[in-house]
């Protein structure tokens, strides 16, 4: 983090000398109705990318303007962060310089989505400078970097709300209404696995997420969504996690590489081939950027450096006596998942077998059975766009006031933490081929 390394007094007198008669809406995103006529709350975000400038950027400037304004930009990418201003159509102030952006443009609120492995600075240092975060997930990658988040949290005593858009799918809605209902009894164990397809599974193998210093693995950045999926449709946390992994399709596992898909002389028979100049959007945002960092976002997905595991199972024991038997495969030919919660009295299995469940419609199977009794069918049809609806639904209780939050989707940094530290233990497991207790990875 570029910063001019402000203590946090130092900022907290500038801010209020320079706040001096400025009116600062008082209310707490998503939880107090705004009164009328109250300021919209100042917003900044750092990590001006892919999810940055949609998502979170056009996905909120127009629809949300009633209740929030950018005041700030910044990403470590001098032109990166220009271009996202011009795709979201604000007129705020950009910087690479997090601090200074912070200083010149006195937020409420800071979005944290950088890189996974980022995370945990911008957000320390946001709490520490007096403002609230949001973060994408995963809320950070590793057990130390977790450590001084939760810390920082206590510290400062400002809230940190993380952005798992999965629990607000209709598919998991859905599926936690049917677990909590208590129709399966207890639940005494989980088969959970997930299929990324050599479309949308080959491509994590192409970006920064390749390597594990970046995005902590699959095993964070992908299954943070699923571990805490789990966590929250049974109303749980995890215990203890065993796992296994490898690397048997992509990285040093391809017979042929090179640099990246534009300058590839395998490009006629490579069936991972992929023309990013077809992208205009991808073109805008990463390849007219290059020269500032270097970031290839059509990098060869059979290059060496690449360390992190395609092929992936774990099992983990849980806080409510249940087990879980989890998988995530990176190169399959459909894309989808099978998730089923066995009970005392009875099995859910919910089943999706989409291509790309996030961008098409992903229906999904759902079969409710019980012992001795009726097994029992039905279709649950979703729209596709913006995660099957899931993140305009995540926005609202974020951004909108008094929005209720009867399934309890709200998630802060404890759910944060027990998502990823889950893949954090399955990680360490492989590292260390034993099982990870998680109260051995941080102190709560
Ligand atoms: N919830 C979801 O469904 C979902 C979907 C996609 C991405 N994400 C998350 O969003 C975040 C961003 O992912 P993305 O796909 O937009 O990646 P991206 O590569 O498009 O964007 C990341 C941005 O962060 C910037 N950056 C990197 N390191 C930085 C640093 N140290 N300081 C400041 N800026 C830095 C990069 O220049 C880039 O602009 C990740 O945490 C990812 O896990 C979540």
């Amino acid at each position: 983090m570029k910063t001019d390394h402000l203590t946090r007094r130092e900022f907290l007198d500038q801010t209020a000398r320079a706040s001096a008669g400025v009116a600062v809406a008082g209310n707490v995103i998503g939880s107090e109705p705004l009164r009328p006529g109250a300021a919209r709350k100042r917003l900044a975000m750092v990590g001006t990318g892919g999810r940055g400038s949609s998502m979170w950027g056009t996905g909120v400037v127009k629809p949300y303007q009633d209740y929030v304004q950018f005041v700030g930009l910044c990403d470590s990418n001098r032109k990166r962060v220009e271009v996202a201003k011009g795709l979201m159509g604000v007129d705020c102030p950009t910087f690479t310089d997090f601090d200074r952006m912070i200083r010149e443009t006195r937020p409420e609120t800071v979005i944290v989505t950088t890189r996974d492995s980022s995370h945990d600075q911008y957000i320390v240092r946001a709490l520490e400078l007096g403002c609230e975060v949001i973060t994408e997930k995963p809320m950070t990658t590793d057990e130390s970097k977790c450590q001084r988040v939760l810390d920082a949290e206590k510290r400062y005593g400002r809230p940190i709300i993380v952005g798992f858009n999965a629990r607000y799918s209709a598919i998991a809605e859905k599926t936690r209404e049917y677990v909590q209902s208590g129709l399966l009894g207890p639940i005494t164990s989980v088969d959970f696995h997930w299929y990324l397809d050599v479309q949308h599974g080959a491509d994590y193998f192409r970006r920064w997420h390749a390597r594990r210093e970046n995005s902590g693995s699959l095993w964070v950045h992908k299954a943070t969504h699923h571990f805490d999926l789990i966590n929250w449709i049974m109303d749980t946390e995890p215990v203890e996690v065993n796992a296994y992994g490898d690397l048997r399709h992509y990285g040093r596992s391809g017979q042929k590489r090179g640099i990246n898909c534009r300058t590839c002389p395998h490009k006629s028979d490579c069936k991972f081939h992929w023309d990013i100049t077809k992208s205009p959007s991808a073109m805008k945002l990463y390849v007219d950027c290059e020269s500032e960092d270097g970031y290839l976002r059509d990098a060869c997905l059979f290059r060496e450096e690449i360390d992190i595991w395609d092929t992936m199972t774990a099992n983990v024991r849980y806080a409510n006596n249940s087990i879980m038997s989890y998988s995530l495969n990176a190169f399959m030919p459909y894309e989808g998942y099978s998730m089923s919660f066995n009970g005392l009295h009875g099995r859910l299995d919910v089943r999706t077998y989409d291509r790309q469940p996030w961008t098409v419609n992903a229906n999904a199977e759902f079969r409710l059975s019980l012992n001795f009794g009726k097994s029992e069918m039905f279709e649950l049809k979703v729209t596709g766009a913006d995660h099957n609806g899931a993140d305009p639904k995540l926005k609202d209780m974020i951004f909108k006031p008094g929005v209720p939050d009867p399934l309890r989707q709200r998630a802060g940094s404890r759910a944060g933490a027990m998502s990823l530290l889950t893949g954090v233990a399955a990680y360490r497991s492989i590292e260390q081929r034993r099982p990870i207790r998680i109260n051995d990875l941080v102190k709560f």
